[in-house]
């Protein structure tokens, strides 16, 4: 399933990730690469212990635990700190699969990546090309959303980033470990979610369906969740 989270940041919160990462310094974008991968990727990245990536990253995550759409969509159990990196001038990452586990250098932190996330940090009307283009059971889809938006995609897609032919893509991007392992599973838990608070909107959260209702998301959660 590909999901896009709508302001997930407001327009202060990206102004002041970019404030912090655009006076940090940049590398080139291979040093978080697998062997695979470094030789499709052409980009600028920030090194994962800057401070300023971190801090710009707090701020990401931060957004990401008060959005009830992306809790619901993404069922987090762990989340690789936020990675931010650009292209520009012909820059593009190839087509590719994400490594299965991210290892966070010198922690032990360590993260299946069941989803991947982008967060565009640059209006795109500023750039062009760019594009994040997954291959998804229903086609290739292309992506470019304002600043600010997410998007959440099967990290075990093949997806690329397609080369900038003007100005300059700016994204953070990282993995999460979902409670739910099964793309098929936790897309039906979220269209279950969905449906719920539509129907709680409408009857009440104490009518007797919506209760049995959300009694059977739960028990489906329960069975399939690990914690
Ligand atoms: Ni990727």
């Amino acid at each position: 399933m590909l999901i896009a989270v709508p302001d997930l940041l407001d327009a202060t919160a990206v102004a002041s990730v970019r404030a912090l990462i655009d006076a940090a310094q940049w590398v080139d974008g291979n040093v978080t690469s697998g062997h695979q991968s470094a030789l499709a990727k052409r980009n600028m990245q920030l090194p994962e212990d800057a401070p300023e990536a971190r801090q710009a990253g707090q701020i990401i995550l931060d957004a990401l635990g008060k959005s009830p759409m992306f809790i619901a969509a993404a069922l987090p159990l762990k989340i690789f700190p936020p990675l931010f990196n650009s292209y520009a001038g012909g820059q593009a990452f190839g087509v590719h699969v994400d490594n299965a586990v991210r290892l966070q250098a010198g922690t032990g932190f360590r993260v299946r990546s069941d989803l991947s996330i982008t967060v565009f940090l640059e209006d795109p009307e500023r750039y062009d090309g760019g594009e994040l283009t997954i291959e998804t059971n229903f086609g290739v889809q292309q992506v470019k959303l304002p600043a600010g938006h997410a998007v959440l995609y099967p990290s075990s897609s093949l997806h690329r980033v397609e080369p900038i032919t003007s100005g300059r893509r700016v994204a953070s991007f990282f993995w999460l470990q979902s409670m739910v392992r099964d793309d098929a599973a936790r897309q039906m838990l979220f269209d279950l979610d969905s449906s719920i608070q539509a129907l709680a909107a409408e009857l009440g959260h104490d009518n007797g369906q919506v209760i049995r209702l959300t009694g059977l998301y739960h028990n489906l959660l329960r069975r399939w969740a690990d914690a």
